[in-house]
């Protein structure tokens, strides 16, 4: 998968892929992931992208030219065009694994007070990261990339993220424990030193069913 995000500010991301399992990917080339500065497009002869809004208002509106120009030059027929926005359809595990089929996703991240509202007529997904406003997309988009790429066949053991939360019928994933096995007067449940496979599956069945009716009741009810 090809992954091209579009930012004011690509230093952000100099770091963040650098590290574990999404290093990895990258490596064995099974994500490509670019970073364009769409200021880099600007016709503006200071290289302008924001400007204040029609109709007045405190803050800097993010101008359609820039942006349009880059997704334009970046754009195939495979492409998948994400806008990052508070407003945006709130991102679900579903999501990711529906993303992580994809062949090429372009994401941009706005900035200040967000964009020119045309902006929205190029993108295929909004997406929110959650009901609260950050400064900027950029940190959305690594939330998109570091899901979506650990998805991607090959990545990581499918095993394991078929158990993680969310993806099994909405439940959350089990408690796990490693040794040693009594921690502060504090034991591993006997059965998971059973050795009966069968015993320990319908434990941790159960125990997700528990902690999600405590934790997250709205996922069962759906
Ligand atoms: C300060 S926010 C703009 C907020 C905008 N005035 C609003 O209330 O919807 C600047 C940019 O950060 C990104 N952003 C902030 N919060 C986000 C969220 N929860 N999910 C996705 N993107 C977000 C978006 O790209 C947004 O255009």
């Amino acid at each position: 998968m090809k992954i091209d995000v579009l930012t004011l500010f690509p230093n952000m991301f100099n770091h963040i892929f650098k590290e574990s399992i999404i290093a990895r990917a990258i490596e064995n080339k099974l994500v490509e992931i670019n970073i364009h500065n769409f200021r880099d497009y600007s016709k503006d002869i200071h290289h302008k992208v924001d400007d204040t809004p029609y109709g007045g208002g405190c803050g800097m509106v993010l101008m359609a030219q820039p942006i349009f120009d880059c997704v334009e030059s970046i754009k195939t027929a495979d492409s998948k065009i994400i806008l990052l926005t508070p407003s945006g359809i709130p991102y679900k595990q579903k999501q990711a694994y529906d993303l992580s089929k994809e062949k090429h996703l372009i994401i941009i991240c706005g900035h200040y007070e967000g964009f020119d509202e045309r902006i929205r007529t190029l993108a295929d997904f909004e997406i929110s990261i959650g009901d609260y406003v950050l400064t900027g997309g950029e940190i959305p988009a690594m939330v998109l990339i570091d899901s979506i790429t650990r998805l991607i066949p090959g990545v990581i053991n499918e095993a394991s993220h078929l158990e993680d939360s969310f993806s099994n019928e909405s439940l959350l994933d089990y408690p796990k424990y490693t040794k040693p096995r009594v921690y502060k007067n504090m034991e591993v449940p006997e059965v998971l030193l059973s050795g009966d496979h069968k015993k320990i599956e319908e434990y941790r069945y159960n125990e997700s069913v528990k902690k999600t009716k405590q934790i997250r009741p709205d996922l069962l009810e759906k």
